[in-house]
């Protein structure tokens, strides 16, 4: 079978596993040649490990310095009668293929992260098999929507403004084209439902259930990613439903943080930078001020992807002797975003920015690779052409 990009807006209905190989092997070569990690952890879980910060977190802590094993808990899907599964599924593969290689444990959990049932079966096997504790755990779940661990009920997160609605444009990956649209604002019950969905609720949960189940090692870290952006995306983001789940993100790392002092750990929310991942692209009218900060941080060296910003956090931040924060204890991995600078030339991009010269002014070549790189497209050593055997692939197991 031949497998080809399909795009429908922002999402992807189509993954191509040799690629999703090449993005994981070119994680691990860059992670291998930057600063390493020193002091780093050695038995981490990581929660939603199969794309975006998640992915490169665990990229990072196995082959940047720590060597640490891993285990990664995600919702994915594999090959079916519906398709090839998606490009989640193979990074876990090829991820623990990997790591296997240099003696390295590397568990998969594909299933629902919110479930008690997935609790369970992770402590179960830190216990049973992953040497009793860890020393790590990275919080990196994206969703839209979270089940009320008391009824069942799906909280669904949306992303609205708290002020008055904004009008802006979005890109349609699919169409190569910017269209209008409104950021509608938020009833207090769609507030209250994004805090449920995307705060600290289900982060704490997991640390109050490991600590009791005593997995979590003396002076064992929990990190959890947040944004933040600057003034042009307030609206959008920081005033918005998806700021207001942060706050209380970073809320909650200061509870955690009092819960594992008693080990000799601590908390952080790591504030990393406006990324393309599978879960960003949804962020409406987001999207020029992303086009305009990729071309002048390309323009100025400064540009990142999820494996730099990761192997930045953890070898100059997270293991130092003495973790670097702001005033509100945030870790800011996002220093190069929002350099004075590199704010006052985005801003000029982006009012010149129009929907007929939004790929000149912006970056949106590079935007669209990154995107279809996230699948497993547009990587110069695979060869598009050759078929995929389909049956080999449904043996793969994550
Ligand atoms: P992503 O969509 O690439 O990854 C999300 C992960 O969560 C995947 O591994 C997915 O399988 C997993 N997941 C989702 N629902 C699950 C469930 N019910 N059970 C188990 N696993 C589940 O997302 P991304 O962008 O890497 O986001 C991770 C964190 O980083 C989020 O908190 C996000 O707000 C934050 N962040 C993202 C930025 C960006 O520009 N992409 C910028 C700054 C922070």
């Amino acid at each position: 079978m031949i497998i080809k990009p399909i795009i429908q807006g922002v999402v992807a209905r189509s993954a191509h596993p040799t690629g999703c190989h090449q993005a994981v092997l070119n994680q691990i070569d860059y992670v291998m040649h930057a600063p390493q990690i020193t002091q780093g952890p050695k038995k981490v879980l990581v929660l939603g490990a199969s794309s975006g910060f998640g992915l490169a977190s665990r990229i990072s802590l196995a082959f940047g310095g720590a060597q640490a094993d891993t285990i990664g808990v995600s919702f994915e899907r594999g090959p079916s009668d519906k398709g090839v599964g998606t490009a989640g599924w193979y990074n876990n593969i090829y991820f623990r293929q990997e790591a296997e290689k240099q003696g390295l444990i590397a568990k998969n959990f594909v299933g629902d992260a919110f479930s008690s049932d997935m609790r369970n079966q992770v402590i179960d096997y830190i216990k049973n098999e992953f040497g009793g504790q860890v020393d790590l755990v990275v919080y990196s779940l994206a969703t839209g929507v979270r089940p009320n661990p008391e009824t069942g009920e799906l909280w669904r997160s949306a992303i609205k403004t708290s002020g008055e609605p904004v009008v802006g444009p979005t890109i349609n990956i699919e169409k190569d084209c910017l269209e209008s649209m409104e950021v509608g604002t938020a009833t207090a019950e769609e507030m209250d439902s994004t805090i449920k969905v995307m705060g600290g609720e289900d982060w704490q949960s997991w640390i109050d259930m490991l600590a009791e189940s005593n997995v979590l090692a003396q002076g064992c870290k929990t990190v959890a990613y947040s944004y933040v952006g600057p003034e042009v995306t307030y609206p959008i983001y920081h005033k918005g439903t998806l700021g207001s789940a942060k706050a209380h993100l970073h809320r909650t790392a200061d509870q955690l943080n009092q819960t594992l002092n008693q080990l000799g750990g601590e908390a952080y929310v790591s504030v990393c930078k406006a990324l393309v991942t599978k879960a960003s692209v949804f962020i409406p009218a987001f999207s020029p001020y992303i086009l305009s900060l990729f071309k002048v941080m390309k323009e100025k060296g400064t540009h990142e992807g999820c494996i730099e910003q990761m192997q930045r956090l953890f070898a100059q931040r997270l293991y130092m002797p003495s973790v670097p924060v702001d005033d509100a204890r945030l870790i800011r991995i996002d220093d190069w975003e929002l350099e004075p600078e590199t704010q006052q030339q985005v801003k000029t991009l982006m009012a010149q920015m129009t929907a007929d010269n939004f790929s000149q002014i912006g970056d949106y070549n590079g935007y669209k690779l990154d995107f279809l790189q996230l699948n497993g497209f547009g990587f110069s050593e695979v060869d598009y052409d050759a078929p995929v055997d389909v049956n080999k692939l449904a043996l793969l197991q994550p």
